[in-house]
């Protein structure tokens, strides 16, 4: 924290108090400072009446303002709004427990059908997760095969630590699926890893059972780990059940994830590393060193949304498939476009028939009409742009409308 940041000057405003909280105790940053009051382990009603200018009650008005204008949403979709004060007073900002909580990973095990507790690691997001499970597994040298186009991670940090990449590339004649005799091809007895994200970052294919089963079989004949960054799993176009998990098809499959896709909570920051018990005490021993724990307050939200998943789940399902229907019938109207039409995910690839860099497009089309694509050149698959389309229904309209007049310059 720098200087300018309002705990430096707690002087007990109720703007300031306020802001206290934000920094603080929602984040779970309480720190110590010489010449300051620390804080740390002061239960959240004590502290309140500790700042002493003000009366119990008002200081708890004002953090039930402040709990309810941050946390509405996800309250809301669970149906506790009013009742999760209760639950958060009592709570010492504390570390609280180092790997999760018990509570948060019973709930994260029971994402899957063959976890337990002990099979589930806390992170911070599934970027955190990610990281761990590279920083656990992978030394240099080691072969690494990574399905692409994928989020940058999994072919970036193994690069980093010295690995040996290898790259199997997914193709829209496929429909976005690996082919899997090449996968065989790649992977050889120096294989330690096999990393791919299901559904897949940014085409929005999935990879149902029977090629996971297949991958498996790949991996297990020499022995190596499957990562498989399942942060969209919930987010399927049909059905209305989790697909399968690499978790749960293989001894050596470890799955990650988070609240921040199909949860649609991307600010508590929380994530996970669910897999064998040998890979997690492994990741534990890096996460010591960038972790400790995840927020007290990120572990208590997550908790209350992962046990509440069915609404959630059926919130953002009833989302995504509206959006991508209202996304389809605009695709058929743009000859410029064609796409594989997603299957899972909040995201497509787009291919345009244009002579332009996709980085251009992107910036040229942000310019012009506020909309923003992300250039499939981050993705190393130049022609293309990512759409996200699981935003607000009016705006996507807008935004695809707009979108349309900016191809029509384009083209003329
Ligand atoms: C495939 C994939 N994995 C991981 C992440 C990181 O997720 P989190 O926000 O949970 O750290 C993202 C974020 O965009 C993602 O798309």
């Amino acid at each position: 924290m720098n200087n300018q940041t309002p705990w430096l000057v707690y002087n007990c405003e109720c703007r300031v108090f306020k802001h206290y909280v934000e920094w603080n105790v929602f984040r779970s940053k309480v720190r110590t400072r010489r010449n300051q009051i620390c804080f740390d382990k002061v239960v959240c009603p004590q502290l309140i009446r500790s700042l002493g200018i003000f009366t119990a009650n008002k200081n708890l008005a004002i953090l039930d303002q402040f709990l309810q204008s941050r946390t509405a949403p996800t309250l809301d979709m669970v149906g506790q709004k009013d009742s999760i004060l209760e639950e958060l007073l009592p709570l010492k900002m504390t570390y609280g427990a180092i790997e999760g909580s018990d509570r948060l990973r019973t709930a994260i095990a029971a994402l899957y059908d063959s976890a337990t507790v002990k099979n589930v690691l806390v992170t911070h997001g599934a970027i955190g997760a990610n990281s761990l499970v590279y920083q656990a597994l992978v030394s240099p040298g080691d072969r690494v095969v990574t399905i692409v186009p994928t989020y940058q991670q999994h072919y970036s940090i193994p690069e980093s630590l010295g690995a040996d990449v290898h790259r199997l590339h997914l193709r829209p004649g496929n429909g976005y699926l690996p082919d899997l005799e090449e996968l065989r091809r790649l992977v050889t007895p120096a294989t330690k890893l096999i990393a791919f994200s299901n559904p897949n970052n940014p085409t929005g294919s999935l990879m149902e059972r029977a090629s996971l089963e297949e991958i498996v079989r790949i991996a297990a004949s020499v022995g190596a780990y499957i990562l498989s960054d399942e942060v969209y799993r919930g987010t399927t176009q049909e059905g209305d059940t989790l697909t399968e998990s690499v978790a749960d098809l293989y001894p050596r499959g470890i799955s990650t994830g988070s609240m921040s896709k199909t949860f649609s909570l991307a600010g508590l920051r929380l994530g996970w590393i669910c897999g064998p018990a040998e890979v997690l005490r492994a990741a534990e021993v890096h996460r010591d060193y960038n972790t400790i724990s995840v927020g007290i307050l990120d572990d208590v939200f997550s908790s209350v949304a992962l046990e509440n998943r069915d609404k959630i789940l059926a919130r953002s399902r009833s989302l995504v498939r509206r959006n991508l229907a209202t996304l389809d019938r605009w695709m058929k109207s743009e000859s410029a476009l064609s796409y594989v039409k997603p299957r899972a995910g909040t995201i497509s690839l787009l291919k345009y028939s244009f002579d332009t860099a996709s980085r251009d497009f992107c910036v040229r089309l942000l310019d012009e009409t506020g909309v923003l694509f992300t250039p499939g050149s981050a993705f190393e698959v130049e022609g293309t742009v990512r759409i996200g389309y699981a935003n607000n229904h009016a705006i996507l309209e807008e935004g695809l409308r707009q979108t349309s007049g900016f191809l029509r310059r384009l083209a003329s």
